[in-house]
């Protein structure tokens, strides 16, 4: 179904025989969170995110024109190196929800061949990012049949389709922050993608660190997926949707003004509120481990004592995100080191920081 004619790939200068596109795009970690959404994968709050910088996902999509139009989706995925059956039935049902805005798909032969720069289940979401990634290399082929595109029309589509793949993924397409959902209060916020959040951010925000602890590296017990369903029905729904509509306002204050302690209350109380979501949805579930809340205590102490501005946030799992300003680098990754690792699965964490959305490679 067409909801969007807008996003209607009209046909330029005919279709190219084969080609090969690279391009890499990063995951994001949420600040006030997206949980519970409604058909086809729109929110039921807006959201908004921190884009990171190197956990990303790196696609090679090369593209052969077939001699006939085929009945259904023909591609070819490789994760890694190696074929991934199970990735392609979610591949597939992307391809049926964006046909209908890129006609081109089914005249081509696709080969997709992934790979992410953060350890193989690791339990860092990679929906976001590989969605974001696939989106923008078929977005390249758009543009040679419709080199007329402009760049605001050309951004916004590859968001509006990474989003039909997963929720998130439209937000990893631009950086340092941007905004999905539509939101009185962010000027030009739509349900249907993300934008960058658009307001001058505080430099106190610039190169913000995020260190991922790998708490928990297992399969996830509950997907995404199956958690927003619990929102629907759910006792305290539409309280966490206004909340989270108040959250926004006060985030963008914040951001403009650079109160990180303002910063801090907002983003902790984001992530307990989506666990306790999950807590309290029927059926309940516990994404966090004992470590996660080890982590978040250890936390706490620490700010208390310095006075720092590090907080956590959660997504959909056990791992805990640090994040803190630049300024105070070298002290957080010695507090890690000497305090936190012993929480981690096998030692592990990944540094990473703020960044800036999908390439070209
Ligand atoms: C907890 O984007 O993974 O990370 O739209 O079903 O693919 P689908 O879900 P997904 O949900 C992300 C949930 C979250 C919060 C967030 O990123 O805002």
């Amino acid at each position: 179904m067409i909801n969007y004619p807008e996003f209607v790939l009209s046909l330029g200068s005919g279709f190219p025989e084969n080609g090969i596109v690279t391009c890499t795009s990063p995951s994001n970690i949420a600040l006030v969170k997206y949980w519970g959404k409604r058909p086809v994968q729109l929110p039921e709050n807006a959201s908004i995110s921190f884009t990171l910088d190197s956990c990303k996902t790196i696609t090679i999509l090369k593209y052969q024109k077939l001699d006939t139009v085929s009945e259904g989706f023909n591609f070819e995925l490789f994760f890694e190196g190696k074929p991934k059956p199970d990735f392609k039935p979610k591949i597939n049902s992307f391809f049926e929800r964006i046909s209908g805005y890129l006609p081109f798909l089914k005249h081509y032969k696709f080969t997709i061949e992934t790979s992410n720069t953060f350890p193989h289940s690791s339990g860092i979401a990679s929906s976001a990012s590989g969605m974001s990634a696939l989106a923008f290399c078929l977005m390249q082929i758009e543009r040679e049949i419709n080199p007329g595109i402009t760049d605001e029309t050309f951004i916004k589509k590859t968001s509006f389709l990474a989003r039909l793949g997963s929720g998130s993924a439209c937000r990893s397409l631009e950086g340092p922050i941007t905004v999905w959902g539509d939101h009185q209060h962010i000027e030009g916020s739509s349900d249907a993608y993300a934008i960058q959040f658009p307001h001058k951010i505080h430099s106190n925000f610039n190169n913000y660190q995020d260190t991922i602890l790998l708490v928990d590296k297992g399969e996830k017990q509950v997907s995404s997926t199956v958690g927003h369903d619990l929102m629907h029905g759910h006792p305290f729904a539409n309280k966490r949707f206004e909340q989270a509509s108040d959250n926004i306002i006060k985030l963008k204050e914040v951001l403009i003004s650079g109160n990180l302690d303002a910063f801090v209350e907002i983003v902790e109380s984001e992530a307990l509120t989506l666990h306790a979501m999950m807590m309290t949805s029927l059926p309940y579930f516990i994404l966090m481990k004992p470590n996660t809340l080890s982590v978040i205590n250890k936390v706490w102490q620490y700010r208390k004592d310095i006075g720092s501005k590090l907080c956590f946030t959660l997504d959909a799992g056990a791992n805990v995100h640090l994040l803190y300003p630049e300024a105070e680098k070298n002290e957080v990754l010695d507090f890690i080191n000497n305090e936190l690792v012993v929480y981690c699965q096998n030692g592990q964490y990944i540094c990473d920081k703020i960044g800036l959305g999908a390439k070209i490679l």
